[in-house]
């Protein structure tokens, strides 16, 4: 596969075509960025650790029945995926508080949400990814009610295969994002899934393992991803 025209700059990802006009190439950078990119630093061994286990994460929710763009690792630091037609909307599911969540609400971190809270909120930094509902998504136009109603079940479906599959690896999955675009005339998860979109605690002490870490300086930041890696099994060399 060719890597072609530059077509995007992330704050995390380069978005690059390919000969394929239905697929893209995505770079994963060191790059690694909170507080919708005020707060930016280049992480060695960020871009290649979160490569793989993106792959991983993403080939185990396929084997589940969620649909995504991925379709194979190219390298180090790229993967190929579908190119989607994204919807500009972030779906969050959240089985413990924590986060925007407990702020926004005054509760304390680290109490169980049962059932998980669902959340959207607009892929928009500079307004600072605003909460939104499906109200929004409707009068705006951003998805049909169809689509949201599949993103939702897609975002619970992922939760349910997640939840057990780092549980197994003594791991709380605390809360996630995840963004879907249309491929095909059918839904399907992409952009990423990394501990940089999700929280993740160590189930015996809680410690943080995710991007927490760096939005809160406590330093350790890609040896906690790999140790993550290390204990999924995704084969980070
Ligand atoms: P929050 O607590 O900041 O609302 O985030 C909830 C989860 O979703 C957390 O794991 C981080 C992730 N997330 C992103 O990665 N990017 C985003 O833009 C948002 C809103 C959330
Ligand atoms: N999307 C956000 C950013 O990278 C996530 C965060 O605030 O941590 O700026």
């Amino acid at each position: 596969m060719k890597k072609g025209k530059h077509l995007f700059t992330g704050k995390a990802k380069t978005v690059y075509e390919t000969d394929d006009p239905q697929r893209l190439i995505l770079l994963f950078r060191n790059d690694t960025s909170a507080f919708d990119g005020e707060k930016v630093e280049r992480l060695e061994r960020k871009g290649a650790t979160n490569n793989k286990f993106n792959a991983f994460i993403m080939q185990k929710l396929e084997a589940a029945g969620v649909a995504t763009h991925f379709d194979r690792l190219l390298s180090e630091n790229e993967s190929l995926v579908k190119r989607l037609d994204m919807i500009p909307v972030e779906c969050v599911v959240r089985n413990i508080s924590a986060g925007s969540l407990s702020k926004r609400l005054g509760v304390k971190e680290g109490e169980d949400l049962n059932p998980p809270v669902f959340e959207f909120f607009l892929k928009n930094d500079p307004l600072h990814d605003p909460m939104i509902n499906e109200y929004h998504i409707r009068a705006f136009g951003w998805a049909t009610d169809g689509e949201v109603e599949v993103m939702q079940k897609m975002t619970f479906s992922t939760n349910e295969v997640l939840k057990k599959l780092f549980a197994d690896a003594g791991l709380l999955l605390v809360d996630f994002k995840l963004e879907f675009g249309r491929f095909d005339g059918k839904l399907v998860l992409g952009d990423e899934f990394t501990p940089d979109g999700c929280r993740l605690w160590d189930a015996r002490t809680r410690e943080k393992m995710d991007k927490d870490r760096f939005r809160r300086d406590l330093g350790g930041v890609v040896e906690a991803y790999e140790e993550v890696a290390r204990r999924l099994g995704v084969p980070l060399d």
